[in-house]
C-alpha cells in the first residue's frame, strides 16, 4: 500500500467513471471490445485495493443508459462482460468479504446476464467488507425520474403527503438506496482525460471532490488509485461551511 495514504480519512464512497477503453484498443489497432476485457482486469485490482484501505462503497459506471446508441456488436459484448468478471472472479470476491451489488435498469439487461447478476449479489450478500457497486444500464436522468414516479404514486395512493417531500424522500428512492449511509459519493474518479459527468449520479454527487487522470481505464494502476486517495486527503471539504481552524474570517 501506498505510504502516502492516511488510513484514519478514507473517503467512505468513491465512484469511478471507468473511461478509455475503446481508445486505449484503437491506440493498439485492436477492436474496442479488448479494450474493455482488459478493463475487467482492471476492476479487479482497483476493487481489491479500495477493500484493502477500508473504502465502504466503490461505484463503478460500467454501461450507461446512453451506452446503447453504440454499435450492436460493442453493446453485446458489453452486456457480457458481468459474466466474464463474475465468473472469474467472484471467489476471490468473496474471499475478500466484498459485497456485490448491481444499480441500474435491469430491465433491458439480456436475462442470462440479469440471472449472472442475480447470483453474485445472492453468493456475496453476507460479506461486510467493501460493497462493491456496477452501474449497469444506470442513468442519473432516468434514476430521477423513477423516484419522481414511485413518490407521485405514494402521493396518489394517500400514503405521503406533498409537504413531508424533503431530501430524504428522495434519497430514499433512489437506486442508491440500499447503499445508506454511504450513498453520496466522496470522492469521484474519472479516467481517459474526460472531464464530465456523463449522466452519472448526478443527485449523489452534490458535494464530492472530483479527480480526472489522464490514463485511459486499461493503463489505470493500484498505485495511481492511492495517489488519487492522497490527493483526496489534501482536499478541503467545505459543504458550504467553513473549514477548520486555518480559514480566518
Ligand atoms: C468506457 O470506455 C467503457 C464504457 C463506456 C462502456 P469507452 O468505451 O467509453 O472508451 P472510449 O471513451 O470510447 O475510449
Ligand atoms: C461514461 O462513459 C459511461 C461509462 C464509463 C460506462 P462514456 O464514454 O459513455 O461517456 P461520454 O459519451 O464520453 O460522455
Ligand atoms: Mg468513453
Amino acid at each position: 500500500m501506498g505510504q502516502k495514504i492516511d488510513l484514519n480519512s478514507i473517503p467512505n464512497h468513491v465512484a469511478i467513471i471507468m473511461d478509455g477503453n475503446g481508445r486505449w484498443a484503437q491506440a493498439r489497432n485492436l477492436p474496442r471490445s479488448a479494450g474493455h476485457k482488459e478493463g475487467v482486469e482492471v476492476i479487479r485490482k482497483i476493487a481489491l485495493a479500495a477493500n484493502e484501505i477500508g473504502v465502504k462503497a466503490l461505484t463503478l459506471y460500467a454501461f450507461s443508459t446512453e451506452n446503447w446508441k453504440r454499435s450492436l456488436a460493442e453493446v453485446k459484448y458489453l452486456m457480457q462482460l458481468p459474466e466474464l468478471f463474475f465468473n472469474k472472479f467472484l471467489p476471490e470476491l468473496i474471499e475478500h468479504d466484498i459485497k456485490v451489488r448491481v444499480i441500474g435498469f435491469e430491465e433491458k439487461v439480456p436475462p442470462l446476464t440479469q440471472s449472472v447478476i442475480k447470483q453474485a449479489e445472492k453468493r456475496t450478500m453476507h460479506c461486510k467488507g467493501l460493497q462493491l457497486n456496477f452501474a449497469f444500464n444506470y442513468g442519473s436522468r432516468a434514476e430521477i425520474v423513477h423516484a419522481v414516479q414511485e413518490i407521485a404514486k405514494k402521493v396518489s395512493v394517500g400514503t405521503l403527503q406533498v409537504e413531508s417531500i424533503n431530501e430524504e424522500t428522495i434519497r430514499t428512492h433512489l437506486l442508491t438506496a440500499p447503499l445508506m449511509p454511504f450513498d453520496d459519493v466522496d470522492y469521484l474518479i474519472r479516467t481517459s482525460h474526460e472531464e464530465r459527468l456523463s449522466n452519472f449520479l448526478l443527485w449523489q454527487n452534490a458535494y464530492s471532490e472530483f479527480y480526472f487522470s489522464d490514463v485511459y481505464w486499461p493503463d489505470f494502476t493500484t498505485e495511481m488509485f492511492f495517489d488519487a486517495i492522497a490527493a483526496y486527503q489534501k482536499r478541503n471539504r467545505r459543504f458550504g461551511g467553513v473549514s477548520d481552524k486555518k480559514e480566518k474570517e
